[in-house]
């Protein structure tokens, strides 16, 4: 940037050299303090190189730590250096059923969507499976927020499947790494005895980043994103703090973006303490905002119910939500089993004289806040 460093942005300028870095689906150039996942990651994935089965894999770490960069690195990787490793990432917040998934790795392979009825999943295995061994590849599949095929139940099921792909299709090699950030989850207690008898995967741990290590990211982005002189190194600390407060990577990019943003709504050449903190009232929401972005319409109806029956008791949130949606207890009590594990709801337990225990409800957050990202 040109003229006076505490002078005002004209029209033309930006504080941005290239505010892209900043987008949610950016991959970045640098992935640093992730050496020794990476190099676990490679181990396991390495068999595939050869021709060989790859180890299959367990990811597990909080949100924001890297988990599905790794992934899409070393993809991006095989990509490039083994021709006959397929290598396909599955969202799992998306594709939430073994019909998905095997929907999207048929897409992967064939170049085209299959049809979205009438076929059995039999039959799309058979396909998917088939094509593997004539075309003579090793198929790796990372199933990304695999606690989503939890939540839903099928998870038991699309893991046996990919695991015995090679009993029922001779000669198809397939290796799943699968992705979880929720640490409630046991994640091999939760599997069918079925799926456990065959299932001995690789644990590679994602733990959260501490300030200095977000400070270092951070600072990487800042050189890309902003222009020489926008952020100073006490700012970046700032942000950092902020950021390791709940360990989100994201937080900390969100908020550099929303500074920034604050920092030209000013007309200012730099971003100030200020900025940041303003910024940061709306970027500690990221991880909420990516929460309530998978949920289905009745999960909704749920949230919206607590926001205004918040406090009270599970039996009276029900008889609202029952109301609202004509949904039975069976239902409801998965819905607050999953909201409560994505850290949406929280449950207090109390001795009530006379009841026993009860279990009162409520959203995690401001119900304002909550609302507001719900749309
Ligand atoms: N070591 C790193 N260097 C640079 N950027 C990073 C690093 N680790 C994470 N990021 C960035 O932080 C953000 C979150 O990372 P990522 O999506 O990989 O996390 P995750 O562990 O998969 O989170 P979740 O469990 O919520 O899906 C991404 O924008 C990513 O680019
Ligand atoms: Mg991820």
């Amino acid at each position: 940037m040109t003229g006076d460093p505490d002078g005002m942005l004209s029209w033309d300028e930006s504080v941005f050299r290239n505010e892209g870095v900043f987008e949610v689906d950016y991959v970045p150039e640098t992935f640093k303090h992730r050496e020794s996942q990476l190099e676990s990651l490679k181990y396991a994935l390495r068999p595939a190189v050869r021709g060989s089965r790859p180890l299959n894999t367990v990811v597990r770490g909080p949100p924001g730590t890297g988990k599905t960069t790794a992934v899409q690195k070393l993809f991006s990787e095989l990509g490039v250096e083994a021709p006959n490793v397929r290598t396909v990432r599955v969202n799992c917040q998306v594709d939430a059923t073994r019909y998905a998934v095997f929907s999207r790795l048929f897409e992967s392979v064939f170049d085209y969507e299959p049809p979205s009825s009438g076929v059995s999943f039999k039959k799309l295995f058979g396909q998917v499976a088939d094509r593997l061994v004539e075309e003579d590849e090793v198929l790796i599949v990372a199933l990304d927020d695999v606690n989503y095929l939890f939540y839903e139940n099928e998870a038991s099921d699309t893991l046996y499947s990919l695991l015995r792909a090679h009993e029922a299709h001779s000669g198809a090699r397939i290796g799943v790494v699968i992705v979880s950030s929720d640490l409630s989850l046991g994640v091999m207690d939760e599997l069918d005895p079925r799926v456990q008898s065959v299932f001995r995967p690789e644990d590679v741990y994602f733990p959260v980043y501490d300030a200095p290590e977000i400070a270092d990211i951070l600072g990487e982005r800042v050189k890309r994103g902003f222009h020489d002189g926008v952020l100073g190194t006490q700012e970046l600390d700032t942000v950092a703090e902020r950021t390791a407060e709940s360990g989100d990577l994201r937080v900390g990019i969100d908020l550099l973006r929303r500074a920034g943003l604050n920092a030209e709504m000013r007309g200012s050449r730099t971003v100030s303490e200020g900025d940041i903190q303003e910024a940061y009232e709306r970027s500690k929401y990221v991880h909420l905002a990516r929460s309530l972005r998978g949920l289905s319409d009745s999960e909704r109806g749920l949230v919206e119910v607590l926001a205004e029956h918040g406090g009270e008791q599970a039996g009276d949130v029900y008889e609202a939500f029952h109301e609202r949606t004509e949904l039975g207890y069976t239902r409801y009590s998965e819905i607050i089993n999953k909201l409560e594990q994505l850290d949406v709801v929280e449950t207090e337990y109390a001795d009530v004289e006379g009841r026993g225990r009860s279990r009162s409800l409520n959203l995690a957050y401001e119900p304002q806040a909550v609302l507001d990202r719900l749309e």
